[in-house]
């Protein structure tokens, strides 16, 4: 044990050197020096210097309950007992699907470890229930070639000037005129008609990031879906960040979308990682033909932590009938502190924070002044993790159960502080 904290002090002193970090992990900044984080306890993170920080991040999501949740924690570790991968499935693999897709009778899932490897699988069975190779997308929906290549910074506002800019074009394969991997940018039926149009004969599959239907209307989407059908390509709601997130399913069905195919991940165990691809019978029956799963698909540490996070989101807390209702109560309670911080300080204008399909999840919104300007808004997550407040920008914030336990009097406080030194670091104005 010493050792190792030995060993992890030495290496942060080396600022991370071994590490092949992200974009995203460079984030989350104090003193100018990227963290490195030690542990996490409900909805507070610490640092290796033993700074705590509030976490809306949420490790982008999957942290739902809380970080090392007593319950969680103690029905896992005896859940063990059973042992961690069978030579096939497990009973704990068949009850956890029997009871997700209880209210989805025709339905079967595919286990994977990320949202990614879902929806890979999803291209490939659409392709082969169509032959056709073409995607149209509309999100961010994982990180392989075919996902992110030439994409938009879907998360940034429609409107925001550095959404159109087109990134990762370098090093993609499975990208090209016979399999062309098209962006529905605008979300307007029209510039979808014309994608489908154009490209006739060539697509397979559309792929929405549910998240984006906060920009849209449930009637636009199952409109967008009939097209798609109609032109032959098969649908799927990625509903990585919003399934198990906004309630036990995602948007699509919620909205008795009709997708042909849907994708769940993040929120699903709490931070454990586990993906699962849904679809019908006939759909997924292609499965094993197509070669759809890998040595970690039936491990089963993921299954015990999905089956004791969807059973204890499952019940009433507070005044709410379920966690999913809950979170949608905190999140909403944390985006009016800030806005209401945004407020005393004079900055309302530039920046506040508004909940996002029901509260589980807040964004950051910025007025003009702010939105293109890269510097004010990497400045302004500084200036709140200086406070001990991690969240997201031009990316929506998620928070946890645990987050119900937040002292909104001393958020609001640090909140001020933060808006306020940034405001004046950056000199924040209007023309
Ligand atoms: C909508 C959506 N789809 C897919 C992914 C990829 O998930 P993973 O990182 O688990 O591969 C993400 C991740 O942020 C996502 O938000």
């Amino acid at each position: 044990m010493d050792y190792f904290y030995n060993y992890l002090t030495m290496e942060s002193a080396l600022n991370l050197d071994r590490i092949a970090h992200s974009k995203i992990t460079k984030k989350f900044r104090t003193d100018n020096k990227q963290l490195l984080f030690s542990r996490g306890k409900d909805g507070t993170v610490w640092d290796d210097l033993g700074r705590p920080y509030l976490d809306f991040v949420m490790g982008y999501g999957p942290v739902i309950i809380g970080h090392a949740n007593i319950e969680y924690n103690e029905r896992i570790c005896s859940l063990l007992a059973n042992g961690m991968m069978m030579p096939g499935y497990s009973e704990f693999h068949e009850k956890y699907l029997g009871h997700l897709l209880r209210d989805r009778p025709g339905d079967r899932g595919a286990f994977f470890k990320t949202a990614s490897e879902a929806v890979t699988a999803a291209f490939r069975l659409a392709a082969m229930e169509n032959g056709r190779l073409g995607i149209i997308r509309a999100g961010y929906v994982g990180w392989h070639d075919s996902q992110v290549a030439n994409s938009l910074k879907w998360h940034e506002p429609q409107n925001s000037p550095l959404r159109e800019q087109l990134r990762y074009t370098q090093a993609m394969r499975g990208v090209g005129p016979d399999e062309p991997i098209l962006n529905w940018v605008d979300l307007q039926l029209e510039s979808l008609e014309t994608l489908l149009e154009e490209n006739a004969g060539r697509l397979g599959c559309f792929v929405f990031d549910a998240y984006l239907a906060d920009r849209t209307s449930p009637t636009i989407l199952a409109e967008a879906l009939a097209m798609c059908r109609k032109a032959g390509l098969l649908t799927v709601f990625d509903e990585t960040k919003t399934g198990g997130r906004i309630s036990p399913l995602g948007y699509a069905h919620d909205n008795a979308l009709g997708a042909d195919m849907i994708v769940l991940g993040k929120a699903l165990a709490n931070g454990a990682p586990i993906s699962v691809l849904v679809g019908n019978r006939e759909l997924m029956a292609h499965a094993e033909q197509a070669r759809l799963s890998g040595t970690f698909s039936k491990e089963m540490v993921t299954v015990y932590a999905a089956t004791v996070t969807a059973d204890i989101l499952e019940r009433p807390i507070g005044a709410s009938a379920d966690g999913w209702q809950e979170l949608g109560t905190i999140g909403t309670a944390i985006a009016a502190t800030i806005t209401e911080a945004a407020t005393r300080v004079g900055v309302a204008d530039f920046v506040r924070a508004e909940p996002v399909l029901g509260g589980s999840m807040f964004e950051l919104v910025y007025g003009d002044h702010v939105l293109g300007n890269k510097k004010w808004r990497s400045e302004l997550l500084q200036a709140f993790s200086a406070e001990g407040i991690l969240l997201l920008e031009g990316h929506p914030s998620f928070v946890c159960l645990a987050h119900r336990e937040i002292d909104h009097e001393d958020l609001t406080q640090r909140a001020v502080r933060a808006l306020r030194s940034w405001a004046l670091e950056c000199e924040v104005h209007h023309d």
